[in-house]
């Protein structure tokens, strides 16, 4: 077990608070801040404990250099309207320097600031000593809640706690629970769908769910790649030739291991990517030669359903077609209204299937939505996490 901020005293204390406010950002605007929102517990106890708040994150991937397209002070904005007080942008394209020390030492109990894009700074995603310790330097402690960049070992996320005492905020805990409980000790029957359009990054996920789970659906995307496995015609749609024999080896496990694996039944196909363009509803094994499968369709919507009825726990990881465009966002959207109304524990994967729950207004009927795309999945794989693992143990 780790520590949490539960477990130490902060009071007058200046602690380094790394958060994932990697959020989407339009013409300045945040889109989606339930990153945001996310963290607000574990800040909110900080700030009530009378301790001093650093909060790190990065935002996009802006290579190593500074670049103000990924400027943090529109989070520094949204946090103070969520917290309903100042929170202090000390920006710097350094991230760290004598201006940032002297701000930081100003800071009094509760008080709340946000340091520029630590990924303005070469040393972050390298995991240099010299950047984690400038960063561990501003500090008393570090605490650890940016669930969603747990799986990068970089500088504010891992190599800092080699300095500091380091502990996790409530973020991470809720996170590591619902996750690890859906997984371990699911109530069954247990249901994970898996869908988008990469076959490659899920097939570890695939393999260790298979392990776990009594049901499989694979949707999306990526159930091209399957049919394509199992000698069917996919006309144009998506094909993820190298991973044909990954498939084949899904297939070989599910039957080994007695789950049920459940592939679309027909599909929604068009001529090209686009809205506009027209479409038409096909069997999975008569899409015409000169077709693309965008979404699945009415039949896969209600087998997938009829066995979802059943289910007690459920991961969910992908959409099952492109959401994004509304001709073709049917089948996720059903199948996360499904999700929203059956009687079971629903996990959401971070990333494009937390936000089509979004999208469709359905956030606050699932049991959780992971706040991580790329650590949710690691840790379904049975990974450990490195920016969990460097923590101090109870
Ligand atoms: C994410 O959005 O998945 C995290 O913030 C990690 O971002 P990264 O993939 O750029 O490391």
């Amino acid at each position: 077990m780790k520590k949490t901020i539960r477990d130490i005293e902060v009071i007058g204390k200046i602690a380094l608070v790394r958060c994932d406010f990697n959020v989407p950002i339009e013409n300045g605007i945040i889109t989606d801040d339930s990153r945001i929102v996310a963290s607000l517990p574990t800040i909110k106890y900080l700030i009530a404990k009378g301790a001093k708040l650093v909060l790190m994150s990065h935002l996009g991937r802006p290579k190593g250099k500074p670049n103000h397209d990924y400027t943090l002070k529109p989070v520094a904005d949204r946090l103070s309207e969520l917290l309903n007080l100042k929170v202090q942008f000390i920006e710097s394209d350094n991230v760290v320097d004598d201006n940032v020390i002297a701000a930081v030492n100003k800071l009094k109990n509760g008080n709340v600031a946000l340091l520029q894009n630590v990924r303005f700074r070469a040393e972050e995603t390298k995991n240099e000593a010299n950047f984690a310790e400038e960063l561990a330097n501003l500090g008393d402690l570090f605490v650890q809640d940016a669930f969603g960049t747990a799986h990068r070992a970089h500088a504010s996320t891992a190599g800092i706690a080699n300095y500091l005492p380091a502990v996790s905020g409530f973020l991470i805990e809720k996170e590591i629970k619902f996750l690890s409980e859906a997984v371990e000790k699911p109530e069954r029957p247990f249901i994970a769908i898996m869908g988008g359009a990469k076959v490659n990054d899920k097939i570890p996920v695939m393999k260790n769910l298979l392990q776990k789970v009594d049901t499989l659906i694979i949707s999306g995307g990526m159930a091209f790649t399957f049919f394509k496995a199992m000698g069917y015609n996919i006309g144009t749609s998506i094909l993820d030739i190298e991973s044909i024999p990954l498939a084949l080896e899904i297939i070989e496990m599910a039957k080994v291991q007695k789950v049920e694996l459940l592939l679309p039944l027909d599909i929604v196909a068009a001529s090209e990517f686009s809205n506009d363009a027209n479409y038409g509803y096909y069997d999975f094994d008569k899409i015409p030669n000169d077709k693309m499968g965008l979404d699945i369709g009415p039949k896969s919507i209600k087998k997938f359903c009829d066995a979802l009825s059943e289910a007690k726990t459920i991961i969910w990881n992908g959409p099952m077609g492109v959401f994004e465009l509304d001709n073709f966002s049917v089948g996720t959207k059903e199948i996360a209204k499904f999700l929203a109304k059956v009687d079971a524990t629903t996990i959401i994967g971070g990333g494009d299937s937390a936000a089509a729950v979004h999208k469709f207004n359905l956030a606050d009927k699932m049991t959780h939505i992971s706040t991580g795309g790329g650590a949710s999945l690691e840790y379904l794989e049975g990974k450990g996490l490195p920016g969990i693992e460097v923590l101090d143990d109870k």
